[in-house]
């Protein structure tokens, strides 16, 4: 079996003393893809901030982030980027943010290429040019003169995709990567991410606070609540039976094409301020099902049958869930 393109292990941000993310184990094996899922402020991005090296001063990191099998915490950036080098690139939430925009688009994907490839001169601008037709920019060899705020809002999408795949990466972290599109768009820039990877086999994590998008292109997924994971597992599974009222919760909201229409049921509340956590279950406030044991103390994930994780004391019935062979060894010693 090939190792794990990336390990993480109780990884914990703080910001100025305030934890926002508590312990997140996750692996990305090579050539999956992977969802996370939760609404705004559960600690999604900063999970991957953290695992790159790419948060502020002011955040301390705590925790394993192994990529590859060596370690990547506490490492000098130099380190760091030679551990990382090309293998993993970031697609940021906000596309203006990370094209420069003084520089012409050609010129930068052509940047990307020198550091990550080697590769300068006319073969530099011919693989540009490559990459832009692939990600479907129109006239691209034209268009490589272009300023970024000469693109539309989903073609800077792509030029960004563009970028990420300059260093032919084994991951692609997208984050949110369609937010700020129109459906239609969003939609080409989905198939676009799966073509990608049935093209060139890199494993793709999948960041948004849409499960429907999500399952279009993720065989598994990990729902994200307040810097937790709550629930984890293959999408199918999770679709069938969704066993944290959180993440019920986030189906109930998007509409279903199978089955009886049904009304959408948005989640009353809000994502609690990091500063100011309810104890036990975070998400027990808002929580339909909760007793006086979830404000206890924070439920664990705990693995269940069919690559399902849960942390909750009162979940949603599904079917009767099969111990684990780990639960049975347990219970026999
Ligand atoms: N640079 C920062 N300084 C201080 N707090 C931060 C910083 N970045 C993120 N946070 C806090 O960390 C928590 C998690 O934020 P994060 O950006 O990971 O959320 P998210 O799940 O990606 O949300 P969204 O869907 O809105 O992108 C939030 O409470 C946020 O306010
Ligand atoms: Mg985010």
């Amino acid at each position: 079996m090939r190792p794990n393109l990336v390990e993480l292990r109780g990884l914990t941000v703080a910001f100025d003393g305030t934890p926002v993310l508590h312990g997140i184990d996750l692996d990305v094996a090579p050539g999956e893809a992977l969802g996370l899922v939760g609404e705004s402020g559960c600690g999604k991005s900063v999970t991957w901030l953290a695992a790159l090296g790419l948060l502020p001063g002011k955040a301390t990191v705590t925790g394993s982030v192994k990529v590859v099998g060596r370690e990547m915490l506490g490492r000098p950036r130099p380190v760091l980027e030679g551990i990382r080098g090309g293998r993993i690139a970031m697609i940021f939430q906000d596309p203006s943010s990370s094209l420069n925009p003084v520089l012409k688009v050609g010129r930068q994907i052509v940047e990307a290429l020198r550091l990550h490839r080697g590769l300068v001169g006319q073969a530099a601008k011919a693989e540009a040019i490559r990459l832009l037709d692939l990600v479907g920019i129109p006239d691209a060899s034209r268009r490589f003169d272009i300023f970024p705020h000469e693109f539309s809002g989903g073609q800077s999408q792509r030029v960004m995709i563009a970028m990420a795949l300059a260093g032919q990466p084994d991951l692609l972290i997208a984050d949110e990567p369609t937010t700020a599109l129109d459906a239609t768009i969003q939609a080409q820039i989905l198939d676009l991410l799966a073509a990608l990877r049935a093209e060139t086999g890199m494993a793709t994590v999948f960041i948004s606070h849409d499960l429907g998008a999500v399952s279009q292109v993720c065989e598994r997924v990990c729902v994200m609540y307040s810097g937790r994971i709550v629930e984890a597992g293959p999408i199918d599974t999770l679709f069938e039976a969704p066993r944290h009222p959180y993440t019920r919760g986030l189906f109930d909201a998007i509409p279903r094409l199978d089955g009886p229409r049904a009304r959408l049921i948005p989640i009353p509340g809000t994502v609690p301020n990091p500063k100011d956590m309810p104890s036990g279950c975070a998400f027990s406030p808002r929580c339909a099902r909760s007793s006086d044991a979830c404000n206890e103390s924070v439920p664990a994930l705990v693995a269940q049958a069919e690559g399902r994780s849960l942390a909750c004391r009162n979940p949603v019935p599904g079917q009767p869930v099969k111990p684990t062979r780990q639960k049975l060894l347990e219970a026999v010693l």
